[in-house]
């Protein structure tokens, strides 16, 4: 009788199966929805990939921080690849073996019952929608999360259009500058260098492409869409968007949203959580701490970007050059054909330089010594940058990033666009324009969007109330 009346509740207790795709910008977001999913008592199954689970088990907090949660359960799968071509080797042998190797593998395990109950919905990465097998599990709806911003992916979704309408492909470094029409809700906001990266193929049939828009075209086709954002950051763009999809869900920042539920539900200390993929260098707070207030300039490229040995040059001596004191994330094998920094330019900046291999991300902007970010405009820095109330400055690299750099720089207005530029002078008067000739004016447009965002994640805010009408949903389905 008791074991009946455990198979009852499991039936009806709702269950929520979340899948990142394997990046750490990725797994990072994910995490933060799956705890703030589990906090509202929602059953939580976190399926990573092995290797990616591995990572974050080697933090010491990884035990504490998830043991918290009593209905929070991770599981792993394969991506199939071979242990040479880890990390992450080549994208498209990723996505093959990830079709052909872990989609069959999750069908198995989810009709085995090896994931647990039946999941209510599940909640999955919206680059890689393929992975589930909808067919095979009809009654599992899909809630697609894109990591990005809203704007880049409603640039991505207008892409079809933009090509009928032979706006695609780009004719050239020539062509950049030219003024995109057709992405609703963007009018005379787009010039063809602030489309998805993957535009500036010359093919535009080229398969890295079409990746990413058949994806984001998928990610309509699920029950519903979940976006890390906030209605007074993107509120035009997601009205767009809820004219084409009509059960969306705008519950970011995540990691601010998160944080004021552990400091309300369990502990202030409680919410500090390290999802990174590398072993964090905490030292650079004790030298940060050693710092003015509002002197230094945070550098960091994210988890992807490699740069080549010209530009670390580049910006060493734009930064140097700026006169202002920079702290700077160099992740080991992010400068292409080099083991480390070299030798000289880091005996040289130990004047006014730190340089380390991870920081602290969200504690380092938080930090009252910091007075700006360098950025690859990736989203989820974005985010940070912006709750922290620190303007940017951009030099984005690849898919979403340049549109997100367009939107700091001309709509939202808190920080500079470096976009496709990578010379030290630029970078110099940049940093001097940021941190002190319109130090006023960013700080105070930044400033108040980190209030909105606040505002946004508190009771009674737009994240927060969207974030509860979600949870609700996922309980109706269950009835
Ligand atoms: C990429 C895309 O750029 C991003 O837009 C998309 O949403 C996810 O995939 P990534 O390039 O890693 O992500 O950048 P970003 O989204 O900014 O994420 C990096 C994360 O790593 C941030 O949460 C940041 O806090 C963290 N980080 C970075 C650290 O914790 N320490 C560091 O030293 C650097």
């Amino acid at each position: 009788r008791g074991k009946w009346r455990i198979m009852e509740n499991e039936e009806t207790e709702p269950h929520v199966l979340i899948f990142p795709f394997p990046a750490q910008g990725h797994v990072n977001s994910m995490l933060k929805l799956a705890e703030l999913l589990s906090l509202s008592g929602l059953r939580i199954t976190f399926l990573n990939i092995h290797r990616i689970h591995h990572k974050l088990t080697l933090h010491t907090n990884f035990q504490s921080r998830f043991s918290r949660f009593p209905n929070f359960q991770f599981q792993t799968i394969t991506d199939g690849l071979p242990l040479e071509n880890r990390p992450i080797g080549n994208f498209s042998d990723l996505i093959n073996s990830l079709k052909s190797i872990t989609k069959p593998l999750l069908k198995e395990m989810l009709l085995s019952g090896e994931l647990g109950p039946t999941p209510t919905c599940i909640i999955l990465d919206g680059l890689f929608n393929f992975i589930f097998d909808v067919d095979a599990h009809p009654n599992i709806p899909v809630f697609s999360f894109r990591t990005i911003s809203a704007c880049s992916f409603s640039a991505y979704s207008f892409v079809p259009k933009l090509i009928e309408d032979g706006q695609l492909p780009i004719e050239g470094e020539e062509d950049m500058d030219r003024i995109i029409n057709g992405v609703v809700g963007m009018e005379n906001v787009l010039r063809c260098r602030d489309l998805p990266s993957f535009c500036r193929l010359e093919d535009p049939f080229d398969p890295r492409l079409q990746y990413g828009v058949t994806q984001t075209i998928q990610s309509f086709k699920s029950h519903a869409l979940i976006f890390n954002t906030f209605e007074d950051l993107e509120g035009p763009i997601l009205s767009c968007l809820r004219s084409r999809c009509s059960n969306i869900y705008a519950i970011g920042p995540l990691h601010a949203h998160l944080k004021t539920k552990l400091s309300s539900e369990i502990s202030p200390t409680a919410s500090e959580s390290n999802n990174g993929l590398w072993e964090v260098d905490r030292s650079c707070l004790a030298w940060l701490d050693a710092q003015p207030p509002k002197s230094v300039i945070y550098v960091s490229f994210g988890s992807v970007v490699v740069i080549d040995d010209d530009q670390l040059r580049e910006f060493w001596h734009g930064l140097v050059n700026s006169g202002k004191r920079f702290l700077w994330v160099l992740r080991p094998n992010s400068v292409a054909g080099k083991d480390g920094v070299p030798a000289e330019l880091e005996e040289e900046t130990k004047e006014r330089g730190y340089i380390v291999g991870w920081a602290p991300q969200e504690e380092v902007l938080a930090h009252k010594a910091i007075g700006a970010f360098l950025t690859h405009s990736g989203w989820n820095s974005t985010l940070e940058s912006i709750v922290a109330g620190v303007p940017m400055i951009c030099w984005p690299q690849f898919a979403d990033q340049q549109t997100n750099s367009r939107y700091v720089s001309e709509i939202w207005k808190i920080g500079l666009d470096m976009k496709d530029v990578c010379n030290r002078e630029t970078v110099a008067k940049m940093v001097n324009d940021v941190m002190e000739n319109r130090k006023n004016e960013l700080m105070g447009s930044v400033i108040e969007i980190a209030k909105l965002a606040i505002t946004s994640v508190e009771e009674g805010g737009s994240s927060y109330c969207d974030l509860e009408r979600m949870i609700k949903d996922i309980r109706l389905l269950c009835q």
